[in-house]
């Protein structure tokens, strides 16, 4: 069957705006009780480009929304011990709620030990092991910024995930994985049945095309054309990619789905740039929104929060 309504654009910088508008005045009233407001810090070791103006955007929409930010920022020298250290002070400052280590870290840094430094309760990005089984399980936890800015956008949008065959095109620990198993968890804004394909997985156009919901992070400029796509699927690209082009900047942002020749089989699909992109640091501030009120550690036994968190 032919879908001959125009595609719904999934708009993430109005929904962004929307969630920044809302932590906002979270923040507005706890001043108003005279409490200090969420503190997020991020570190950053080394120049990294990307790292750089990624710091830089949280530290930006960190302040626009009321929050204290700060950013550490080491050479690129910096021993793993020293470093180490440095998390182990956060761990204990009491005025500070969340951090994040932004990655890629130097070579001569374990990474995964850096990772599981980061006290749990103050680990916004999701990335320690513990907060991975947490949400495995469908505890209360930080799910990590673009699973859960994802997860945002589907629900805001109002599109329908029960019972619908949802996959996810690769298999990352940031995004892939925790988004599949997200997305295939007993919640109202889930229970899908989830297919997770990589770069192993033999028949993936088949598998594609049979989605009901396609979401892609699979880091390949436009690897997703049409007769990939089933028409009157729900698409979400996660893929930035930054190409030459021929105007006045000299380049031009795509992302992992061939979106001119996708877009008019889709009953919705997230532009790039402006669809999950601007979900991330707003989901990195929702995460220390809840670091702020200890939601991830103080909710064990009281099942209705419990419940209230899981359904969200
Ligand atoms: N590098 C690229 N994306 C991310 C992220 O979401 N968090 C951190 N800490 N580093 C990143």
């Amino acid at each position: 069957m032919e879908n001959n309504s125009k595609p719904i654009l999934i708009d993430g910088r109005i929904i962004a705006k929307t969630i920044k508008e809302e932590i906002k005045q979270e923040v507005q009233n706890i001043l108003a009780e005279g409490k200090r407001p969420p503190h997020l810090v991020a570190v950053i070791v080394g120049e990294n480009g990307a790292s750089l103006s990624y710091v830089a955007s949280k530290e930006k929409q960190s302040k626009e929304v009321g929050f204290t930010s700060s950013v550490y920022r080491f050479p690129e020298t910096i021993s793993e011990k020293q470093l180490l250290e440095t998390l182990d002070f956060l761990n204990k400052d009491p005025e500070v709620d969340g951090y994040i280590v932004q990655l890629p870290l130097p070579k001569h840094i374990n990474e995964r030990k850096v990772l599981e430094a980061i006290a749990p309760s103050k680990d916004v990005d999701g990335f320690h092991p513990s907060n991975g089984g947490r949400m495995m399980l469908g505890m209360p936890t930080y799910i990590p910024a673009t699973p859960y800015g994802i997860k945002q956008l589907l629900e805001r949008s109002e599109i329908e995930t029960e019972g619908k065959h949802c996959v996810v095109l690769g298999r990352s620990n940031i995004v892939g994985t925790p988004m599949a198993i997200l997305m295939s968890r007993n919640s109202k804004k889930a229970n899908c049945t989830v297919t997770l394909c990589h770069s192993k997985t033999k028949n993936i156009k088949e598998i594609c095309s049979s989605a009901d919901i396609l979401i892609v992070a699979i880091g390949k400029p436009e690897f997703v054309t049409a007769d990939m796509v089933k028409e009157g699927a729900v698409v979400i690209d996660v893929g930035i990619h930054r190409v030459k082009a021929d105007n006045e900047k000299g380049y031009k942002i795509i992302g992992d789905v061939k979106f001119d020749e996708v877009a008019p089989k889709c009953k919705a699909i997230t532009p790039v740039p402006g669809g999950v992109g601007p979900m991330t640091i707003v989901s990195l501030l929702d995460n220390t929104m809840k670091a702020y009120k200890h939601e991830r550690s103080s909710i064990m036994s009281k099942e209705k929060t419990y419940l209230k968190w899981y359904n969200k």
